[in-house]
């Protein structure tokens, strides 16, 4: 069997090679990365490093190569159609093709399936589109923004309409001081893709479920919390995530069993939506961004692929067969028995250049890894690259992901800063993912917003 792997520079990619190779139909691994990654080359057959855009230069080595199936990490190729190319040519995929992963790349078109739906997890929102482009119809649209903002009572979150990298979101109070900041950052969507959404601040604690998906069917993974912001106590700019953590019960702690059920029936609804609006099977990892707030859950976003790290908890703890996983994604034989995770806590901390991600000024140099690695703690190279002698040299941003694994979060979360406070390098990491004292916040945080 072979497999056609297309990575990013991150870690995720690491964790869904790894996950292949355990596979008992052993597969032969075509790794297209967009940097040298230095886990993926261990475990695959061949790496290609090259520019994943390139949709010519994928579908000249997918027809050399003729895979059974391809696995595709990133949300750029993913949103810009490669599922629908490699289809094209014979290659099925686990990723949804491109009017499909509008539940990622479109804020607004996701908000709309909603709402179409009748799937009542959303905040109040609207979608703003361009209307024209004279003096009038800017005036016209700076006022209709100006009172959906008022009338939103100043707690807004303006977002800007496409892949824009997870920096497309600006919310009140944090990015934007008045509501003429909104407006100008909606008007600045609006020049840059046409549309824009405003929706009401929520006030809560946020997880994550993903699932595997394949038209109808849905196998749920355990619930994730990531951690978005650079530095300790969520402070500092948002990141793509600088750890995550899971819990031995497949829930979290803060959260009720009924939150969960809801999140699972969501996910569920939008499998289900996504069928009928678009009229063909999504296949592959449906991720749903939620927010428990005072009175149930509500949906941040969606993604349309593995999250990273979320990637790194989840599939070390995968049970089952990841290739038969696929298999059935693609055959449309998705059930949930084909689908079993451990039952243990994972804490995972991004190990990120020092100046992440305010700048890359460390990039290219050296840092050393602790050898060998606890039997308790799993690592995922990210953007760090080896040297011709071998030395590991850091990419910029999030280097390595280290994942420990316990019976509890506590000592999940001990496995993974041990080995964390081992390397050696300008790099750094938040020390307080998976602790109690944060988690303890958390759970704090929702007593409070329900009693
Ligand atoms: P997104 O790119 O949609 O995940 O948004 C990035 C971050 O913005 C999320 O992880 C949330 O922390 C925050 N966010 C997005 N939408 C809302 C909302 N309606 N209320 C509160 N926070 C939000
Ligand atoms: N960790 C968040 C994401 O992958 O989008």
């Amino acid at each position: 069997m072979k497999v056609l792997l297309i990575a990013g520079t991150t870690a995720r990619e690491h964790a869904i090679a790894d996950a292949l190779s355990r596979s008992r139909h052993k597969p032969e691994i075509i790794a297209l990365c967009a940097s040298p990654n230095p886990g993926i080359r261990a475990v695959a057959a061949r790496q290609e490093v090259m520019n994943i855009m390139d949709f010519p230069r994928v579908l000249d080595i997918a027809k050399e190569v003729k895979p059974d199936f391809a696995i595709i990490g990133p949300d750029d190729p993913i949103g810009s159609g490669l599922a629908d190319e490699l289809e094209a040519i014979g290659v099925p995929c686990v990723a949804p093709k491109k009017s499909l992963a509008r539940i990622e790349s479109s804020k607004g078109f996701t908000r709309d399936l909603l709402a179409k739906f009748g799937i009542d997890a959303s905040p109040k929102f609207r979608v703003f589109s361009r209307t024209g482009n004279s003096i009038g119809a800017l005036a016209e649209e700076k006022k209709s923004l100006h009172a959906y903002l008022t009338e939103l009572g100043g707690d807004f979150v303006v977002k800007y309409d496409a892949l824009k990298g997870g920096k497309g979101v600006k919310l009140s109070g944090e990015h934007l001081a008045t509501i003429e900041d909104g407006v100008d950052y909606a008007i600045e969507c609006l020049n840059e893709c046409g549309r824009t959404v405003i929706e009401e601040k929520l006030v809560g604690v946020e997880f994550s479920l993903l699932s595997f998906v394949s038209g109808t069917q849905v196998a749920d993974m355990p619930a994730v919390q990531d951690h978005k912001r650079a530095h300790e106590r969520d402070l500092g700019a948002n990141t793509g995530g600088m750890g995550t953590y899971t819990d031995a019960d497949h829930s979290l702690p803060f959260l009720a069993p009924a939150d969960l059920e809801k999140a699972k029936e969501i996910n569920r609804q939008v499998a289900a939506a996504l069928m009928e609006e678009c009229g063909e099977a999504y296949k592959g990892i449906l991720y749903g961004g939620f927010i428990a707030v005072k009175d149930g859950i509500r949906v941040i976003e969606y993604n349309a692929r593995f999250g990273d790290p979320e990637a790194l908890n989840l599939l070390p703890l995968l049970r089952s067969d990841f290739v038969d996983i696929c298999l059935a994604i693609i055959r449309g034989e998705l059930r949930d028995d084909l689908v079993s995770f451990a039952n243990k806590a994972t804490v995972c901390k991004y190990v990120t250049a020092q100046s992440y991600p305010e700048s890359k000024k460390e990039k290219g140099q050296p840092f050393t890894l602790p050898s060998p690695l606890p039997s308790d703690v799993r690592l995922f190279y990210g953007d760090a690259t080896e040297g011709p002698d071998g030395t590991l040299l850091l990419g910029g941003s999030r280097a390595v992901g280290i994942v420990g694994i316990g019976d509890t979060i506590e000592l999940a979360e001990r496995a993974a800063q041990s080995v964390c406070e081992q390397i050696r390098g300008p790099v750094r990491y938040r020390r307080d993912i998976g602790t109690k004292k944060l988690i303890g916040q958390r759970i704090e945080m929702m007593k409070q917003l329900r009693s």
